[in-house]
């Protein structure tokens, strides 16, 4: 019987792209039957959208992919670092927001691109100033990103 293990997607607002890494992870552990055995969450390095729930376009986009965002934004706390074994941050600005957070973190911190090829970008762009091929760029990096984020958190 292994721990459950527990992973937390940041961004600047947590709704649109953490929100979105929740999702699809959220469908991923349900795929693989897992589920019981992972801990998903989201939060944002910013208070301003506490308590709403995902960006109406960032549901929709993701709704098609089949995907059911249903988080409500809070703001990324210090027990947050000490807590959850597997922090993702969208972005090297979302990175550095966390790193600020907790002095001595006990998680690991670690961008989602970390988990991507050299053919995709260091950064999750933000899509909310932007048109709707944004949030599915955000989709499309995040699902690329999702089976190796997960397998790290399975390993042994
Ligand atoms: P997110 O997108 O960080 O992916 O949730 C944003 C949401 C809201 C704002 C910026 C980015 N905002 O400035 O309110």
């Amino acid at each position: 019987m292994t721990s459950k293990k527990s992973v937390l997607f940041v961004c600047l607002g947590n709704i649109c792209r953490s929100p979105t890494g929740e999702g699809v992870m959220q469908h991923l552990v349900e795929e693989q039957g897992i589920d019981s055995q992972i801990s998903i969450d989201s939060a944002g390095t910013i208070g301003y959208h506490t308590g709403h729930g995902a960006d109406e376009r960032m549901k929709a986009a993701a709704a098609k992919r089949g995907y059911d965002l249903q988080s409500r934004s809070r703001k990324i706390t210090p027990r947050d670092l000490k807590s959850f074994d597997l922090i993702i941050a969208m972005d090297r600005e979302n990175l550095q927001d966390i790193q600020h957070v907790h002095d001595s973190p006990t998680s690991t911190i670690k961008l989602l691109s970390d988990f991507l090829g050299d053919d995709w970008p260091s950064d999750v762009p933000d899509p909310y100033y932007g048109g709707p091929e944004g949030f599915e760029y955000v989709l499309d990096m995040i699902e690329a990103a999702c089976p190796a984020i997960l397998e790290e958190l399975t390993q042994p």
